[in-house]
């Protein structure tokens, strides 16, 4: 588990309402305290029919309310201190009648008291059978609700567990958790264009063989993910990775390095900052087959000619993006890193040792940049990744500046 306190820790009251999607609550707590969210739940009666108190305590490590007339608080206002100690509260799932009550402005419950005496967001994730979700009763009952300002996430539309087909699916947990997570992030590159290319290249030698490099494309998905989560409008180029996209970000698929510098060459005109975590194969074969080569008794010799470098490709552009860079290398890091920065004249560039950090969830970045060398203690990627937007944020709101000194104050 993320040693929260490291990195500025946020709060959530996880409300569980009376719905079959209960089940899934279990798992967004669990991931919700992976990404290093504080989770505290609160259960209404109905709730604990679907998933036991037992189980998200277990997973939250902490105590379950669910009684508005708990005494185990000092103050016996639990409606009161357990809204008042988090940053934001998410209903999951959200039931038709809890809806309702949240709509009237009712308070009957702990659950119901305590969103009504919140002084933070309210976000909440409707989960229904359909016929409920389409009621009149209910869409009027949202509406309202989005009025009051309260953040409406779904519901999905699909298979259902009564057996019916539309809409009122809770979304899944791994969505929910991102989106909790993102609205935590401040929007530090809220309109920016953002473009990340991610993973290895695959290099075909012939129809079943080729090279490649070991990333995991764990960093640079990190780093997408981060970029979405400050608001930015982010496009990742991908080469062959075993990873989920981040779900807003817009995913291009490529193979080689010159399938990635040609998905490159169609988006940068309209980017504002490039981010280069991809780990471009430097060698292709100069001849490839494309049928299976048959194994011989002899040794056989490759030829390998240099690919393209996408990096120096958009950072020598007549008018570049804002560039930053990654290396990874296996010794002597600051020396080389600084040096590949100096030579591709990038504003930024991340470092790391290849060793320690390919195919892992964690790394030690050390960024560089025309103001010298900043060191990002050891963390798990995606809080790397929020470091490393921050940095990049500041950058490049300097730039802009210099760029543009109408804009100076
Ligand atoms: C088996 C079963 C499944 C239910 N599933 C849902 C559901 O998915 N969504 C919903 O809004 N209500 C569902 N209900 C109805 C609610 O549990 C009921 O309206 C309850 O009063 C909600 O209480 P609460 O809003 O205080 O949690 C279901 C009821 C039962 C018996």
């Amino acid at each position: 588990m993320t040693d929260a306190s490291l990195f500025n820790t946020r709060r959530l009251l996880l409300g569980l309402t009376g719905g079959v999607a209960a089940y899934k609550a279990a798992e967004l707590a669990r991931f919700l305290i992976q990404d290093g969210v504080d989770v505290q739940t609160v259960m209404t009666e109905s709730a604990c029919h679907f998933v036991g108190t037992a189980t998200l305590q277990a997973l939250t490590g902490k105590p379950v309310f669910t009684d508005l007339w708990d005494t185990g608080i000092a103050s016996s206002m639990a409606h009161i201190d357990l809204s008042r100690n988090v940053d934001a509260i998410l209903v999951a799932p959200a039931s038709a009648d809890f809806i309702a009550k949240l709509a009237h402005g009712s308070a009957d419950d702990l659950l119901s008291t305590l969103c009504l005496a919140r002084d933070c967001p309210l976000l909440i994730a409707p989960a229904m059978n359909r016929q409920m979700w389409e009621n009149p009763a209910t869409q009027r009952n949202i509406v309202a609700l989005e009025r009051d300002g309260v953040t409406i996430l779904g519901p999905a539309s699909g298979v259902q567990a009564c057996g019916e087909t539309g809409m009122g699916r809770m979304l899944e947990a791994f969505e929910l958790a991102e989106t909790i997570c993102a609205f935590f992030q401040p929007k530090l590159l809220q309109g920016k264009r953002v473009l990340v290319t991610a993973g290895p290249t695959y290099e075909a030698i012939d129809a079943v063989r080729g090279i490649t490099n070991l990333s995991s494309g764990k960093m640079g998905y990190a780093v997408a993910r981060a970029a979405l989560e400050a608001g930015a409008e982010v496009t990742l180029i991908s080469g062959p990775v075993c990873l989920d996209a981040p779900m807003t970000a817009r995913l291009v698929n490529v193979v080689s390095a010159r399938d990635m510098l040609a998905a490159v060459k169609k988006e940068i005109s309209r980017i504002d900052i490039f981010v280069s975590v991809a780990a471009v194969a430097d060698y292709r074969a100069i001849s490839t087959n494309k049928q299976k080569t048959k194994k011989t008794e002899h040794s056989i010799t490759l030829e390998f000619i240099s690919n393209p470098d996408i990096l120096e490709y958009v950072a020598t552009l007549s008018r570049p993006p804002f560039c930053v860079g990654f290396a990874a290398e296996t010794e002597n890091l600051e020396r080389n890193a600084e040096a590949k920065r100096r030579k591709k004249k990038l504003p930024l560039l991340a470092a790391n040792l290849a060793q320690d950090t390919i195919g892992s969830d964690e790394s030690t970045l050390t960024l560089f940049d025309n103001e010298g060398k900043n060191d990002l203690p050891k963390a798990p990627k995606i809080e790397q990744a929020r470091r490393l937007i921050k940095h990049i944020a500041s950058l490049y709101e300097k730039q802009t500046k210099k760029i543009n000194p109408d804009t100076l104050t």
